[in-house]
C-alpha cells in the first residue's frame, strides 16, 4: 500500500455471529496463557511476532472470540507495515461492569485523553469495543518523546466509530474511552504493534504515511 492513510480509520467491522461472540463474558484463563508460553506483563499479553502469522495467533481456545478482530487487525497490518521489522505486539483484553457515564478505564477521569506510545518507538494500534467505541482526537497535536495526558473539553472535535468496528491508528493519536451511555458490560480489545526503532516511520501530526 502507497497510499497516505489518514488515522484514524475503521479497518473493518465484525458480522452479526462474530459482534455476538465478541462480547459473550470471556474466559479469561490466566494459567492456561502461562501455559501456552507466551508472555504476559501488565498491558496484556506479548504476542511473538511468529504466532502471529498462525491461525489462532497461538492463543489458547479461551479467546476465539476474539479471532475474527485479531485477524483484521492483523491483515490490515502485515498490508501497511512494509520494511518494518516487528519487536513486538502486545494483546489486550478488558470485559467488565462499568456504570453508566463512567468510563472503562479511567471512573473519574472521562474528560482526558491520552496517547499509548511516546514516538520514540513506531507503533500502531487497533480498538474494538461493543459498547462507546473508543474515541479518537486527531487535531490534538502528539506530545513528542512522552507520554500525555490532556483534558479535553465538550467542543473538542473527535472522531467516533460504531461499535465492534476495528479502529487503527496511530499509538501517539489522542483517544479515550468515552462514558458508557448505559449501566452494562463492556468488552474491549486492543492489539497493539510496536517496531524497531531504528526503521523509517514518517509521522505527520497524527497521521502516518504508510
Ligand atoms: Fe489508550
Amino acid at each position: 500500500m502507497s497510499a497516505i492513510d489518514i488515522y484514524p480509520k475503521s479497518v473493518g467491522s465484525l458480522s452479526d455471529p462474530e459482534k455476538a461472540d465478541f462480547s459473550l463474558p470471556f474466559r479469561n484463563d490466566w494459567d492456561y496463557v502461562h501455559a501456552a508460553n507466551l508472555g504476559v506483563n501488565a498491558d496484556g499479553i506479548l504476542l511473538p511476532a511468529p504466532v502471529l502469522e498462525t491461525a489462532t495467533f497461538g492463543l489458547p481456545d479461551s479467546y476465539r472470540q476474539f479471532f475474527p478482530a485479531i485477524q483484521l487487525a492483523v491483515a490490515h497490518e502485515r498490508d501497511v507495515r512494509q520494511q518494518l521489522v516487528l519487536d513486538r505486539a502486545v494483546l489486550t483484553i478488558r470485559q467488565w461492569f462499568v456504570r453508566k457515564n463512567n468510563s472503562q478505564q479511567n471512573q473519574d477521569r472521562i474528560h482526558e485523553a491520552h496517547q499509548d506510545g511516546d514516538g520514540r518507538t513506531p507503533e500502531r494500534f487497533y480498538t474494538v469495543a461493543d459498547t462507546a467505541s473508543t474515541q479518537y482526537f486527531p487535531s490534538l497535536v502528539p506530545h513528542e518523546g512522552n507520554r500525555g495526558s490532556v483534558k479535553v473539553g465538550k467542543h473538542e472535535p473527535l472522531v467516533e466509530f460504531r461499535p465492534y468496528d476495528v479502529i487503527h491508528a496511530s499509538a501517539q493519536t489522542y483517544h479515550r474511552s468515552p462514558p458508557m451511555p448505559r449501566d452494562g458490560r463492556r468488552t474491549f480489545m486492543r492489539l497493539s504493534f510496536k517496531y524497531n526503532p531504528s526503521q523509517h516511520f514518517p509521522t505527520i501530526g497524527s497521521t502516518m504515511r504508510s
